[in-house]
């Protein structure tokens, strides 16, 4: 039996090409995430093709959040609120998810709460910490987004830096593309820059002139394909554990640079990562040491909790739940929802 004082809430993420649900207790406890993926289905095109995402999703849907009641041992009517990603993401993936928690919230009576799948992304480090609470800073990075972002406090967000062009998990799906990785690129190139030199090409590390806490990528990924070109034009090999070495470490170094310059100019103690890059292996070891150095605490998810799943979705809309957040039957998706807006 679940303590009354307790706070149940079911989380569903459908923005791209994971179909999620999970309950999550408190904000903090996961109760269950599972997490249905249609990675072996969009490798096959090189990247997510929308219409098949939404339709995989309506077709899963149901089954994920069965399981997800199951493993948590609850059911529907144990819930205190649905908490659902509203934006940003692709239009046809966040109806499904959308309706799904419009249609449990209308029949069991429950708050819907529509949540930002950003917000989703910095909660995830309140899963595992549950010595973390703002103020903190934390840099999100995942294949849409790359932020710099000041949770000053539960829900209130500030974006001090952003991406002028490409996101960082873009860059390397992008890059792993080139050198005939495939996709989803970011987990494939961490394990082949294990095996790789990262001093062995120089790769520019863009700054934006009048913004020190932007990036730009776009520029890294030309001169990675602009590399590759000229090595193909004299007929040398291409040593693609070389390359991916070191494109991984000019985007780690670019990262980590900005981040410690907010973390020291805005004197936190606390910094935190999330979003799919943020389960690469060297980016973490990076910024673990770039912290111990500024004397800060460095959070980051598990690699579960880092790639999309609704467990972070559960814990956000805690957050949301106790400040009062309460989605009407009007919810809608927000395909560019900014971080933030209700
Ligand atoms: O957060 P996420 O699952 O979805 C978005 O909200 O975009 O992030 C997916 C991105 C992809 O670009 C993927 O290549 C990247 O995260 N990614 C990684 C790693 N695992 C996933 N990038 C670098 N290293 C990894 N280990
Ligand atoms: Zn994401």
């Amino acid at each position: 039996m679940e303590d009354k004082k307790d706070i149940l809430i079911l989380g569903i993420e459908s923005s791209c090409d994971e179909t999620a649900a999970s309950v999550v207790r408190n904000g903090r406890q996961v109760l269950s995430n599972v997490i249905s993926s249609q990675i072996e289905l969009h490798k096959l095109y090189g990247g997510v093709v929308p219409e098949i995402a939404s339709r995989k999703h309506i077709e899963n849907i149901n089954q994920v959040i069965e399981e997800a009641l199951r493993q948590a041992e609850v059911t529907l009517d144990d819930l205190d609120a649905v908490g659902v990603t509203y934006g940003p993401g692709l239009v046809g993936a966040l109806l499904v998810g959308v309706s799904e928690a419009k249609a449990i919230s209308y029949a069991k009576k429950l708050p819907l709460i529509g949540v930002h799948h950003i917000e989703g992304h910095i909660s995830a480090n309140y899963i595992e910490n549950p010595d973390l609470e703002p103020p903190f800073a934390c840099l999100v990075v995942s294949g849409g987004h790359t932020h710099l972002v000041v949770v000053r406090d539960y829900g209130k967000y500030e974006i001090i830096g952003r991406t002028r062009d490409d996101a960082a998990g873009e860059a390397f799906d992008k890059v792993a593309r080139a050198i005939g990785l495939g996709y989803p690129g970011g987990p494939k190139i961490d394990r082949l820059s294990k095996e790789g030199n990262a001093e062995a090409i120089h790769f520019p590390k863009a700054h934006v002139a009048d913004a020190p806490y932007d990036f730009s990528f776009s520029g890294l990924k030309s001169a990675v394909l602009n590399y590759l070109n000229g090595c193909k034009m004299k007929g040398e090999t291409v040593i693609a554990a070389d390359v991916a070495a070191s494109f991984q470490k000019a985007v780690i170094d670019v990262l980590v640079e900005h981040s410690m310059m907010a973390v020291k100019e805005f004197g936190f103690t606390k910094f935190a990562i999330a979003g799919g890059v943020a389960s690469n292996s060297s980016l973490r070891a990076a910024m673990e040491a770039a912290c111990r150095k500024n004397h800060v605490k460095f959070y980051h998810p598990s690699p579960i909790f880092c790639t999309d799943n609704a467990a972070m979705i559960g814990a956000a809309a805690y957050y949301e739940y106790l400040a009062g957040t309460r989605h009407g039957w009007d919810l809608n998706a927000v395909p560019n929802l900014k971080l933030g807006e209700r």
